[in-house]
């Protein structure tokens, strides 16, 4: 859990005005996740999400990170003409995901692949309307030219906890054992504001995402 521990924060900005409109069964899976201390979207971010994947209308939707599964619930709500793909490294997270895909009657629309994400995303080749990234922060720089790949011509990619508390934009000092993933991140956040394929904007909605679409 460690791995996780700076990502148990409260960062929620809208004083708890963004309720996300989602079928029980859904709400009823995050909230376990919540009292398991599984790093699953709060409300902010599902609700940014969905709202982003509702105005998209992706045909074909990546995720990397799925955990236990509640934010490809979400979106696969969000858009039900989409079929996604999601990857976790973390058996025991994938086999809770796909139990709960079933309970929310989703799983004919979803491939979940147990893996490394930075392997899987080489081995896939269907280009995706929308790229979700909640997986290991530090490694979205690395994992940056490939999805620009396998996202479609004006798709979208969502990378999510970008804001790091504010240690990315230096607004608040980063704590040692988190320089790496700061500096990473900072990386990944030069690289797509300064990309001339991208359109990208960082917004504070939870921890903050970078939203960037492919011209
Ligand atoms: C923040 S959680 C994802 C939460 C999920 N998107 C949700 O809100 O329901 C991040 C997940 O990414 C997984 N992960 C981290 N690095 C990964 C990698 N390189 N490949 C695949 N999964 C990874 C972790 O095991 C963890 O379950």
């Amino acid at each position: 859990m460690d791995e996780f521990s700076y990502a148990h924060r409260d960062t929620s900005y809208a004083g708890g005005l963004n309720k996300p409109n989602i079928p029980e069964e859904l709400q009823r899976i995050r909230e376990e996740a919540f009292a398991s201390e599984i790093p699953v979207a709060a409300d902010d971010t599902l609700c940014f999400l969905m709202a982003q994947a509702a105005a998209v209308r992706p045909e074909s939707i990546l995720e990397l990170g799925t955990a236990v599964g509640t934010t490809s619930i979400a979106m696969a709500f969000a858009c039900p003409q989409a079929r996604i793909t999601t990857v976790e490294r973390d058996r025991a997270f994938y086999e809770a995901a796909l139990v709960n895909f079933g309970k929310c009657g989703i799983s004919g629309r979803v491939t979940a692949v147990c893996g490394d994400a930075g392997e899987v995303i080489e081995r896939l080749e269907d280009p995706f309307d929308l790229i979700f990234m909640d997986c290991a922060k530090v490694q979205y720089i690395k994992y940056l030219p490939r999805l620009k790949q396998l996202l479609r011509n004006g798709g979208v990619l969502i990378a999510d906890d970008v804001l790091l508390y504010g240690w990315a934009s230096g607004e608040a000092e980063v704590p040692k054992k988190r320089k790496m993933l700061a500096r990473h991140i900072r990386e990944y956040i030069d690289a797509v504001t300064s990309d001339p394929e991208l359109f990208t904007c960082i917004i504070k909605a939870g921890d903050g995402v970078a939203l960037s679409v492919k011209r």
